[in-house]
């Protein structure tokens, strides 16, 4: 499982932490090899374009509370349903 294979604590140090600068980072969230994930620079682009204009938005966003409500129907992929947020 992806999900399982990037938590994995024989290649991530506090693999259920958080941390945008972790190095190594070595995941799997595009695949790998000859089926790695051909859309992975435009969702990198998406991502980037996106966090930085919601910062630039709401630059005082912040968690409410840490709980987030996973929806967990999927067997191989988990999704964010919600997430408690002020801003
Ligand atoms: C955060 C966003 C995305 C994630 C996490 C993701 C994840 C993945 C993963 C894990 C695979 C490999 C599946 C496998 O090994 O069987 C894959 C393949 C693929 N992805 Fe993505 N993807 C994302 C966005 C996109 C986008 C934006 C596009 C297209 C515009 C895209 C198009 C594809 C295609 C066509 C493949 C098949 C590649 C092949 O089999 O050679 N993906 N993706």
């Amino acid at each position: 499982m992806l999900n399982a294979a990037n938590r994995d604590p024989e290649f991530f140090s506090d693999p259920q932490q958080f941390d945008i600068r972790r190095q190594p980072n070595r995941h799997i969230a595009f695949g790998m090899g000859i089926h790695f994930c051909v859309g992975a620079l435009l969702a990198r682009t998406e991502a980037q374009i996106l966090f930085r204009t919601l910062l630039e938005r709401m630059p005082q966003i912040q968690l409410v509370d840490e709980k987030a409500d996973w929806d967990l129907r999927k067997p191989n992929s988990r999704m964010l349903h919600s997430l408690n947020l002020a801003f």
